[in-house]
């Protein structure tokens, strides 16, 4: 299934589906992305859903609310933990690597 496939390509009210014009950095895996899109977005139409792993036991955790209040969707965005990807919007080349419990800063030097 490709990037594209998907994506929601006509809606009634957000008009139709723009071509990926950017790319963000998910670990070492270049995304396609749209510039603005939630980082949250453009990761789940690559088939990425699992954004971080709870602190207790492990478990995956991905969109939840879409909204920014559940936290589900907290991953380490350009070296800083607990970033809500589903409020965040995509900018050229930022780094996402999935959250593994409370998180940690990275040195992005
Ligand atoms: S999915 Fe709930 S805060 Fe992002």
């Amino acid at each position: 299934m490709s990037d594209m496939d998907r994506r929601v390509h006509a809606h009634p009210i957000l008009d139709d589906l723009r071509e990926p014009d950017t790319y963000i950095w998910y670990h070492d895996t270049k995304i396609p992305a749209v510039t603005g899109e939630p980082v949250a977005a453009a990761l789940m139409a690559s088939g990425i859903r699992v954004m971080r792993h709870t602190v207790k036991t492990g478990q995956p955790r991905g969109i939840f609310c879409g909204i920014g209040r559940c936290n589900d969707c907290k991953m380490v965005v350009d070296g800083v933990p607990n970033v809500r990807t589903c409020v965040t919007p995509v900018r050229e080349g930022m780094r996402v690597e999935t959250q593994q419990g409370l998180g940690a800063w990275r040195d992005e030097a």
